[in-house]
């Protein structure tokens, strides 16, 4: 089975775990390819759910392309349960969050939700985290200021640049990539995460830093978790 068939089948695996849930609810949707595949393995379920709240704007337009409902979260008061993938995942359900940019709104959902169910392929199993470049949103007027602080930490930081594009001159061009908020990402690489709440605690404290990948507080309730053999589900 190939990665992407591993994401299909624990797309459905989710989509039978909140199929469970009470009817009439609104449920948080996060954001990536293994999300992809929930929403559209949902999509035929739709009025099962009174509607969503969505944690990036890519998101939306799948949700809406698929006829959901997708509220404003300020209008919710809270979740039965959040949708996600991870990039990472630790044994206690600790994640790193963001290589596709939305963590921010990522965090705000999953903070409003009951449930975290994270889903994934093994591969983003790991003992320690921190061999995925841990992704921090910040302000980008305080670029420097902030990578200068990250790399206190002991690990690389790079600022993610947006896919190369061409100039109508034929030069190519590379500018940063902007999240959906208009903030920056630091990409900080080569840290081994023994103690991630700390960890997550501390770089919230970074004056400029908007939202730290580290899903630590906000960690996996659930993990939805596929293999060649099948999906495994993990409580934590
Ligand atoms: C988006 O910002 C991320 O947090 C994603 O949830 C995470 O990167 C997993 O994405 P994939 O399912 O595409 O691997």
């Amino acid at each position: 089975m190939n990665q992407d068939q591993l994401k299909q089948l624990v797309g459905e695996a989710a989509r039978d775990e909140v199929l469970k849930l009470p009817a009439g609810q609104i449920l948080g949707i996060g954001t990536g390819s293994t999300a992809n595949c929930f929403i559209d393995a949902l999509s035929a379920h739709k009025t099962h759910f009174l509607g969503t709240v969505s944690s990036s704007n890519a998101t939306t337009e799948r949700l809406l392309k698929h006829g959901f409902k997708v509220l404003d979260p300020n209008e919710v008061d809270q979740l039965p349960a959040y949708v996600d993938g991870a990039d990472e995942i630790d044994p206690a359900g600790h994640m790193i969050k963001g290589g596709g940019g939305a963590l921010t709104r990522e965090k705000i959902i999953a903070s409003m939700a009951n449930r975290f169910i994270c889903i994934c392929d093994s591969s983003k199993q790991v003992p320690v985290l921190g061999s995925f470049a841990l992704p921090v949103e910040i302000i980008p007027l305080y670029k420097g200021i902030v990578a200068r602080e990250l790399a206190k930490l002991g690990g690389m930081v790079t600022l993610r640049m947006a896919k190369e594009t061409r100039t109508d001159l034929g030069q190519t061009s590379s500018q940063p990539f902007v999240t959906d908020n208009d903030g920056w990402i630091l990409d900080v690489a080569g840290l081994k995460i023994a103690d991630p709440i700390a960890l997550e605690m501390q770089i919230n404290q970074i004056a400029g830093v908007i939202t730290v990948g580290l899903f630590a507080k906000e960690k996996a309730n659930i993990l939805l978790v596929s293999n060649a053999f099948g999906v495994s589900r993990i409580t934590f």
